[in-house]
């Protein structure tokens, strides 16, 4: 099975000991706390579930700078983006060795994980204005990854942490949220050797799923696992409840059995494209998958990237050597009225845009907010029905 990143086996920092998790949580309720950002959260729940191998904890600012400016880190290793505990008040936890994060998303805020507190530093205007620039190639404010990563304070807090809990992600979706323990197990229970892993924020249209089908096709992967972002999105994106109950509907429907795993990860959206991209592929390594399809616009958002940029990242900034997964580069899917079938748009040369059904996202939304399925060459119906329920939803 294909190695997690720095270290043979995955290091989770949840603390799977019940009996040191019991002491863990009492000593926890002692300890100066503060309630963190919900990115912060994220990053532990994602070092928790051991999708971060091998950071131990948030970066201190010296590394979370490398991590920005070159992806690597003081001591040489590898990491694509700054993760951060960033907080604008440090008051109560001034001067404190141990302390207690607490979870911003949850109600009464519990603790989320226990930190020995490296360093409190302050970040200055121009490194958070370069960190902003090379993760997001923009400074702009209206991009909503940019706008969540300034809104969260000043003071980084570093060091290592140990992970009491999920967050809501397991309340939330107990089917669909696992760790990177968890998929690994389940790939190798399952007997795969081959494993394609596919990014989501989206309910799976047509495109998609055929994305997914060619991919192990041509990749002659004996296993999909289809890995959803759980955590927040901006305002308009379609929750993840809805996505999660489209995209099991079409698995059941549409793949044959034991073929696709759905699940999905607690993590924020970051909109920040190719950067986001790589930290994609990271972490499907650190879960097992061999190979990661990057199609077009890949966590992009607006105009701020090009279509093929999360790829070209890949043979231009990732040094050699970082990552032993394999990125699927995937031309844009769609459907071909002269060939009947959805296929990547520059393998058929003949065609024209007009011998396509391409649909923006925009149209998409506005005929589900009419009661309008679209198109069975762009959704499978019994997708579009989940859709169109959601959609109606909002307007009652
Ligand atoms: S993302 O923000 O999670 O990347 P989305 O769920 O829309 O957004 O995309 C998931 C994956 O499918 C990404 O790799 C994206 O590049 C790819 N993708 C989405 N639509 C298409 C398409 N029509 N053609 C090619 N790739 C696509």
């Amino acid at each position: 099975m294909i190695k997690p990143i720095g270290s043979d086996e995955l290091q989770p920092r949840f603390v799977y000991d019940v009996a040191e998790h019991d002491a863990l949580s009492k000593e926890a309720e002692s300890l100066p706390s503060v309630v963190i950002s919900s990115q912060a959260a994220g990053n532990a729940v994602m070092m928790g579930g051991g999708y971060f191998n091998p950071l131990q904890g948030y970066m201190n600012v010296a590394d979370a700078m490398g991590a920005a400016q070159n992806m690597t880190l003081t001591d040489g290793s590898f990491f694509p983006v700054p993760i951060l505990c960033l907080l604008q008040n440090v008051d109560a936890i001034k001067d404190a060795k141990r302390i207690a994060l607490r979870d911003p998303n949850v109600d009464g805020n519990p603790v989320l994980a226990v930190m020995d507190v490296d360093a409190i530093e302050e970040v200055s205007d121009e490194q958070m204005k370069t960190m902003t620039q090379k993760v997001f190639r923009t400074e702009d404010m209206e991009h909503p990854g940019v706008a969540a990563f300034n809104s969260q304070g000043r003071f980084a807090v570093s060091g290592p942490i140990q992970v009491l809990n999920f967050s809501y992600f397991l309340d939330e979706f107990p089917d669909t949220f696992r760790t990177a323990v968890e998929i690994r197990n389940e790939i190798t229970e399952r007997g795969w050797n081959k494993v394609v892993a596919f990014q989501t924020r989206n309910p799976m249209h047509l495109a998609h799923e055929e994305l997914c089908h060619m991919a192990m096709e041509r990749l002659g992967c004996d296993g999909l696992v289809i890995h959803m972002l759980l955590g927040k999105l901006k305002p308009g994106d379609i929750p993840a409840p809805v996505r999660d109950a489209a995209i099991r509907k079409m698995v059941e429907l549409y793949f044959p059995p034991n073929s696709a795993m759905v699940t999905g990860y607690g993590f924020d959206m970051l909109y920040a494209g190719p950067r986001e991209a790589v930290l994609h592929a990271y972490f499907r390594q650190n879960m097992g998958a061999t190979h990661f399809i990057v199609g077009r616009d890949h966590a992009g958002v607006g105009d701020y990237y090009g279509a093929f940029d999360a790829q070209t990242i890949f043979d231009e900034e990732v040094p050699e050597g970082a990552l032993q997964i394999e990125i699927f580069k995937a031309d844009h899917t769609a459907w071909s009225k002269k060939l009947n079938k959805v296929v990547m748009m520059r393998e058929a040369p003949d065609h024209t845009k007009d011998d396509f059904v391409l649909l923006s996202g925009t149209k998409v939304r506005e005929m589900l907010g009419q009661g309008i399925a679209p198109p069975k060459e762009f959704s499978r119906p019994e997708v579009a029905k989940i859709l169109i329920d959601y959609y109606q939803s909002l307007q009652k």
